[in-house]
């Protein structure tokens, strides 16, 4: 079976997307589009795929799924189309820049039963389930989360309005796996180092203690004042084991000594080779996050965001 998606959003991830979508033997892309015609002329043009004006022709045009790899401020609208189209979508994390947005299209999304995955692509790493398995969730008594990196260039992510800051924008991709490895967060106390730049209100630093359901406490921070990206990852520290995880390493430490793992997965492509396996009809791969889930992780970024920026004490929010 071949499988005809669109793709709307010609930028750096959408680019990523379209040329691993166009690589699937069992993929036919059929066009992409973008606001900025010469950014959907030019992936188009590289993929030998159509340039289409809008997402509503490329909903026409018969697809079985749509790829929106928008800035966060530009949910709502797209997922909203998908699904009176009643066409699956995989759309890229975070879910919207607030909650208000990402729940409507998540109510939208389950009043419809449609399918949708989401970009959390770090579930796909095989050191995930590993360091999943090796801490058994209840033993946990601590995590430190951070993402300590640079600013990145493009102008909307420097407006909290438009990216929802370094937290939900970026440290969304860790916090999921604080859930994934601790379980759920309960309440956020923080404090943010305001932006000393004037181009950006997004904060130069934001830390935040966690308190989980579990007993289990955490921090976690940020900063976009760096030279170079330095730490994205998460240590976490159980009864009789240690584990410390970034995208590209994980390190378990027992009283018998210090495993070394790589990955062997490439989670970028696994993310969507996992969708269309689900279009497919075949098997839904366990990393695979949709809409309903990414919500509680988007909860969670809010809330660590929002308890920053206030400074007061955030009861983490459910679906
Ligand atoms: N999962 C990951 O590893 C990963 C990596 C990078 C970015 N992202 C996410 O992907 C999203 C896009 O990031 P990016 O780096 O590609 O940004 P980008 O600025 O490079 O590209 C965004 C593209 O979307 C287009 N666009 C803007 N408004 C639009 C609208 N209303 N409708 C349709 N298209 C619109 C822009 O013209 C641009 O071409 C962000 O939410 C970001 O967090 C995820």
């Amino acid at each position: 079976m071949t499988v005809r998606v669109g793709l709307v959003g010609a930028g750096a991830v959408g680019a990523r997307h379209a040329r691993t979508l166009a690589a699937f033997d069992d993929v036919e892309l059929v066009g992409v589009c973008d606001p900025v015609p010469a950014a959907a002329g030019a992936l188009a043009a590289e993929l030998g795929v159509p340039a289409v004006a809008d997402l509503d022709r490329l909903l026409r045009a018969g697809v079985d799924a749509v790829w929106l790899c928008v800035p966060p401020f530009a949910h709502g609208d797209p997922e909203l189309a998908a699904v009176r189209a009643g066409v699956p979508f995989f759309v890229e994390k975070p879910l919207a820049a607030d909650l208000p947005v990402a729940r409507r299209v998540a109510d939208a999304v389950a009043a419809a039963g449609l399918p949708t995955a989401t970009g959390y692509h770090w579930r796909h790493l095989d050191t995930v389930e590993r360091a999943r398995q090796v801490l058994g969730g209840d033993r946990v008594r601590l995590v430190d989360v951070r993402w300590w990196g640079t600013t990145p260039p493009a102008a909307w992510w420097r407006r909290e309005d438009r990216s929802g800051g370094q937290v939900v924008e970026q440290a969304t991709h860790v916090l999921d796996l604080v859930r994934v490895l601790a379980g759920e967060v309960t309440e956020v106390v923080g404090a943010a180092a305001p932006s000393t730049r004037e181009a950006r209100d997004v904060p130069d630093a934001t830390a935040a203690v966690l308190r989980f359901r579990s007993g289990a406490v955490g921090t976690a921070s940020t900063s976009c004042v760096l030279p170079l990206p330095t730490a994205a990852g998460l240590d976490v520290a159980a009864a009789g084991v240690s584990v410390a995880l970034t995208e590209t390493s994980l390190r378990v430490g027992t009283a018998e000594g210090v495993e070394e793992v790589i990955p062997t997965v490439d989670a970028r492509r696994a993310v969507d080779r996992a969708f269309v396996d689900v279009l497919s009809g075949r098997p839904r791969a366990p990393g695979l996050v949709d809409v309903a889930e990414a919500l509680r992780t988007h909860h969670l970024a809010c809330a660590v965001a929002e308890a920053a920026r206030t400074g007061a004490a955030v009861r983490v929010g459910e679906p």
